[in-house]
């Protein structure tokens, strides 16, 4: 066990009062992560500490918040790891705060919704089912990983400008879907990401990749997506199609 000293901002827009940081002093063990110190100040301190969070197991993707500086999930982050007895917890930027270290990612669902995240198939489904080649594979794997956490887009310095940026998640995730071969959306389905708040307004400054709790290279999702858009419209000067 050893002690620590917990910085959490406050702030709860319900009241007239301005964000401020309060400080817990609590002992605790190097191998909980945040989100147990967060959980043990919440239930043993300040019951009116807000925070989410719900598998624990960096899987749902609720827990994301700035640690020590760094745009990262609660659950994955053991505080022996951080090498300071002094933890400083703000809640992610490029979101409004609900409450704390609530923010309400309604711009994030907002694009993702736009996006249509999901598999669109072919009405018949094959006989022997679907097969995808290894190589093809090997273009999307990385973005199955994404849950969703909302890092990449509170990282993103586009976002920060505040101009409807759809985002490096829901590019990513759109990319994953448009390069797999079972998924039979339309080109104009998808080429509505071609205009400057889509897939021209990224940067390409990586901040996403240095914040994916998962590895994720959502850029190069959004690469994909650009190529993959000048190569269509190029087809289609010639073939004439929709
Ligand atoms: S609690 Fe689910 S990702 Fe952290």
């Amino acid at each position: 066990m050893a002690k620590y000293l917990f910085r959490i901002l406050r702030f709860n827009p319900a009241r007239d009062e301005k964000p401020y940081f309060q400080e817990f002093s609590y002992e605790a063990s190097e191998k909980d992560s945040v989100l147990d110190a967060l959980r043990s100040i919440r239930d043993n301190l300040d019951p009116t500490l807000a925070f989410r969070y719900s598998c624990r197991e960096a899987v749902c993707g609720a827990c994301g918040m700035v640690i020590n500086g760094q745009i990262t999930l609660a659950c994955r982050t053991i505080l022996e790891s951080l090498k300071s007895q002094v933890v400083v917890i703000e809640p992610l930027p490029n979101f409004e705060i609900q409450k704390d270290l609530m923010v309400d990612m309604t711009p994030f669902w907002k694009a993702l919704r736009e996006i249509k995240p999901f598999l669109h198939p072919q009405p018949e489904i094959p006989e022997k089912g679907y097969r995808i080649e290894e190589k093809q594979m090997e273009r999307i794997y990385q973005f199955i990983n994404c849950i969703l956490c909302g890092c990449c887009y509170s990282a993103c310095p586009v976002v920060a400008r505040g101009q409807g940026y759809l985002g490096p998640a829901a590019l990513a995730k759109l990319y994953r879907f448009v390069e797999d071969p079972r998924d039979k959306r339309s080109f104009s389905s998808w080429a509505k990401v071609d205009r400057p708040d889509g897939v021209w307004a990224c940067d390409t400054v990586f901040r996403c990749h240095e914040v994916c709790p998962k590895n994720v290279r959502p850029a190069d999702g959004i690469e994909g997506l650009r190529r993959k858009l000048v190569v269509e419209k190029i087809k289609r000067l010639f073939k004439k199609e929709p």
